[in-house]
């Protein structure tokens, strides 16, 4: 049994650490020369810059001494050997698998894993292949133009994100992703596809995720009456642990694709859930961006913890948000392509470390996952902004921006970052009272006036910001991305001795929502329901 990580020494000295470094703001911290160099890690192609966070080399110290009380090493070297670490599921979270070197045997359970996956990124691949090559086309023999993926949160969010990430990279293929209950997504798709060319790819872990089967029985309905039921075996693939669910829907048995139990939705992008993404951009991109995520998992298992970007925004995280009470977290990519990257974080972060029982089922007595929620810059400065720099909630920032443009306008990818390092400044530095003054008085502003303006000009500052930066958004570093985040969430899962890998919490609303189903459907035979849910239905019978 592991101990209540708030009880262990390096916690106490945390805390009380914290409690002295909040009379300090990190603007006194910011001008010292060695700073940058001592707050750093240049690693795997990446720059984690993290000199404008509230901390001192002491915090950064015992911060270090927390991983060490929580057996980081030897979590680590669990979670990638393939242990139980998903102790309520009782399983294995082996996502590194699907992106290691098939050559290297992983044995879990008396079992070379690597072959299963290895067989599986050949059929993948081959599929892919076939579909670009038109070899794999549609009913009436025509390649196709349109990949629509249906599927929800992780059968969603990764392929979305990384297909919108690697638009440069795109093969000549429309991707469109249905994923909401609402019927507006799958409506917009099927008014403008043409049937005879649109290759749906169901995307579910258990083949029975209410939107998703719902998404699907409505494509399989509308092929149906285009091209006739025959044509349904060319026209759907699907991705599942469930063999016979998918053998129900009908989908051709080579168009089937496995994962396992071992893998969780929101860590299988990496499987052949990334179906659409491979399609999108083809084998060899797919490749890179699963080697991307291999040599993460490698740096993580090897490099010392302060050189480990998993592990050091894994404790600059737990500093924000543990000792200096930071409960939220916006991610803000400054690259475009990366606009979902923010949506798809939320996910990973907040499914798995929304958690507020130890892994042995005991209440924590901390705080753990902040909410984490971004938009790319610089349209974020020109919304949100105001309320990060002026405001009374205090948000921690991720900024992540490639040097190089993904397009051909370089000049505006300079502009770019030259905002999200002026922002990253603004937000630690802030500007002071006396600054403001003298600002307002060299622009010659009356006495009167500026003593009215000064409060309002002012900026506290002091936001933890971190900037990652890397050279550019290309299938490697996008993968190396994803994994770095993944094992930050792991590192954090550790240090607050919670389980990251199951979401218990979705699944009392899924249920609620099944049992009124036939409710809001029809009001009038409602039934007995709660006085608040009787209310609503009551205007559902009278406005719909
Ligand atoms: O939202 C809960 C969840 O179980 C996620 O963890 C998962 O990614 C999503 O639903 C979709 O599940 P499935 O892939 O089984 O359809």
């Amino acid at each position: 049994m592991t101990l209540n990580p708030s009880l262990t020494t390096a916690w106490e000295a945390l805390s009380r650490h914290a409690a002295e470094e909040r009379a300090i703001h990190v603007r006194d911290l910011l001008d010292d020369p060695k700073r940058f160099a001592q707050f750093s890690c240049e690693a795997q192609g990446m720059l984690l810059d993290y000199t404008r966070q509230r901390l001192d080399a002491r915090a950064l110290e015992l911060l270090h001494d927390l991983a060490a009380n929580a057996d980081l090493s030897e979590r680590i070297e669990a979670l990638l050997r393939g242990d139980t670490v998903n102790n309520t599921e009782r399983r294995p979270a082996l996502h590194t698998a699907l992106r290691r070197d098939a050559k290297r045997p992983l044995v879990v359970g008396g079992r070379d894993l690597m072959r299963d996956v290895a067989a599986e990124r050949a059929k993948l691949d081959a599929f892919v292949r076939g579909v670009h090559s038109g070899a794999i086309g549609g009913s009436t023999a025509q390649p196709f133009r349109t990949i629509v993926n249906i599927g929800i949160g992780g059968s969603d969010l990764g392929p979305v994100m990384a297909v919108e990430a690697l638009a440069c990279f795109r093969r000549d293929l429309e991707v469109r992703f249905v994923s909401n209950i609402d019927g507006c997504q799958i409506a917009d798709v099927v008014a403008s596809c043409d049937p005879a060319r649109t290759l749906f790819v169901i995307c579910s872990k258990t083949f029975t995720t209410l939107e998703t089967m719902t998404n699907a029985r409505i494509a399989r309905e509308w092929i149906a009456e285009r091209l006739g039921s025959a044509a349904l075996s060319k026209h759907f693939a699907a991705v599942s642990t469930n063999h016979k669910a998918m053998d129900e829907f009908g989908v051709n048995p080579d168009y089937r694709f496995t994962m396992w139990d071992w893998v969780g939705g929101r860590y299988s992008i990496w499987s052949s859930i990334g179906l659409a993404l491979a399609l999108a951009v083809g084998t060899e991109h797919f490749k890179a961006f699963l080697d991307g995520g291999a040599a993460i998992d490698e740096h993580f298992a090897s490099a010392p913890f302060a050189q480990n970007l998993p592990v050091l925004l894994g404790l600059l995280g737990a500093w924000n948000v543990n000792f200096l009470g930071t409960p939220s977290h916006a991610v803000l990519p400054y690259d475009q392509r990366l606009h979902r990257f923010p949506a798809y974080l939320q996910q990973l972060e907040m499914e798995s470390n929304g958690k507020r029982v130890h892994r042995d089922g005991k209440p924590v007595d901390h705080a753990t996952g902040p909410v984490l929620w971004g938009e790319p810059g610089s349209n974020a400065q020109h919304s949100f902004f105001q309320l990060l720099h002026q405001g009374t909630a205090d948000v921690a920032m991720d900024f992540i921006a490639p040097v190089r443009a993904s397009n051909p306008y370089q000049e505006q990818q300079n502009l770019a970052l030259a905002n999200c390092f002026a922002q990253a400044e603004a937000f630690a530095r802030g500007q002071t009272e006396a600054q403001v003054r003298s600002e307002l008085a060299a622009k010659g502003v009356a006495s009167a006036e500026l003593e009215a303006l000064v409060p309002h000009k002012v900026h506290p500052g002091n936001r933890a910001c971190s900037v990652l930066l890397f050279q550019r958004l290309d299938p490697n570093t996008l993968g190396k991305l994803i994994a770095l985040y993944e094992h930050k969430v792991y590192v954090q899962s550790v240090l607050w001795d919670i389980n990251p890998f199951d979401q218990w919490g979705v699944e009392l609303g899924k249920k609620l929502a099944d049992k009124l189903a036939p409710a809001v459907r029809d009001p009038g035979a409602a039934g007995s329901q709660p006085p608040g849910v009787r209310g609503l239905l009551e205007y559902v019978k009278r406005w719909r």
